[in-house]
């Protein structure tokens, strides 16, 4: 788990301006809101004060109050007014982090992380959204009982859906390629691969060439990341019908990620056809959680050579050659740490303004030493 990339926090309808919105993330709190110009606002859980949970409390005059003893804070995470000192204007250091966000597809994002704007690494854009010619699922968010590095390494894994995906529109690599090494293309904070697979007719590949009448026998399919927790897959039943398919990943601790699922499709363009493809991916979905859930070890094993890896989980080593990197920058929670010492202390995911000034009263996260 790093900081200094884009989370997934809610679903744009659960963040209001009338109730604060709770969420757990990186096996932190954090508390979500909106202004009444309509923004969305994100920030720590935690009141400076006595350790109140600012998600449990209310949204007052575009801020969110504790319901401890009444303390607000506004957008920016500094408190603007204390009850019990009305007269006086509330203490430097009665401020919280605030992070910077982003709304897209239904969706607010957090910057888990306190890089300036220029150097933080990209949220992903969806290029096709409102695009003519291509249709969004409604937005769909599930929980995965996995650790979310398992999570991606499924989604980079082109082995395993004959397997695991046997009967909903799952192809098999095809044959020439097996034994191959994957040729994985790096792109900017990650990778990709594209690999041919040959068609088997399931319903969902019959209904997106019904109207070509064509049955292409190799199909294209790959996957890719950007940074920790972006991934994209793509699925093509046809030169021109075809699924792209992102997957925005909150680890919410060591052991459970929060999955925000955006599908683009370029066939049955038809809302009423929504439902049922929906449904088709999330028994997709289901099927690699029943997989995931029963992992061992819970967590990545902090070396390949604990694992027997083959030329097809090229995409998996090239995932982990990129944590690696973000290992280097000295980006990645101590989670162990953060575990042992649970309930004894506070902590925060630094924002940017803890570049700017001192006097913070929750503990930084404490961060694997570089390369470590
Ligand atoms: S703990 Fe939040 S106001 Fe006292
Ligand atoms: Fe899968």
């Amino acid at each position: 788990m790093y900081i200094n990339f884009w989370y997934p926090v809610a679903r744009s309808e659960d963040v209001t301006a009338q109730a604060p919105f709770r969420v757990e993330l990186l096996g932190l709190r954090f508390v979500a809101f909106r202004t009444s110009d309509g923004k969305a606002h994100v920030m720590s859980d935690v009141c400076v004060h006595r350790g109140g949970s600012l998600g449990k409390g209310w949204v007052r005059d575009d801020t969110v109050v504790c319901p401890y003893h009444g303390w607000r804070f506004n957008h920016e995470g500094r408190c603007t007014h204390i009850p019990t000192l009305p007269d006086e204007s509330p203490p430097p250091r009665a401020k919280i982090d605030s992070y910077p966000v982003q709304e897209k597809y239904g969706i607010v994002f957090a910057f888990m992380g306190d890089l300036p704007e220029a150097e933080r690494p990209p949220l992903h854009t969806i290029e096709e959204f409102d695009q003519p010619g291509w249709r969004a699922n409604r937005l769909t968010v599930f929980e995965v009982p996995a650790f979310y590095e398992r999570s991606m390494e499924n989604g980079l894994d082109p082995s395993h859906n004959e397997f695991v995906h046997p009967a909903q529109g799952s192809p098999n690599i095809n044959a020439n390629l097996r034994k191959r090494p994957l040729d994985v293309e790096e792109v900017p904070w990650g990778s990709r691969f594209l690999v041919r697979f040959e068609n088997k007719e399931t319903e969902m590949a019959t209904k997106a060439l019904a109207d070509e009448r064509t049955l292409v026998h190799e199909v294209t399919a790959g996957s890719g990341h950007v940074g920790p927790n972006q991934m994209i897959t793509w699925i093509r039943f046809s030169p021109t019908n075809m699924f792209h398919q992102y997957f925005f990943e909150a680890p919410i601790d060591d052991s459970r990620t929060r999955v925000f699922f955006v599908n683009m499709r370029t066939f049955l363009l038809d809302p009423q056809h929504d439902d049922r493809i929906g449904k088709v991916n999330l028994v997709v979905a289901q099927e690699d959680i029943d997989i995931l859930a029963e992992l061992d070890p819970v967590l990545t094993p902090d070396s390949n050579t604990k694992e027997v890896l083959v030329p097809s989980d090229r995409a998996v080593v090239v995932y982990r050659d990129w944590l690696k990197k973000f290992d280097a920058k000295g980006w990645r929670i101590d989670f162990d740490q953060l575990k042992a010492r649970k309930g004894k202390a506070a902590f925060a995911i630094p924002s940017p303004a803890r570049r700017n000034s001192g006097n913070w009263v929750l503990e930084t996260v404490p961060l694997l030493p570089p390369g470590a």
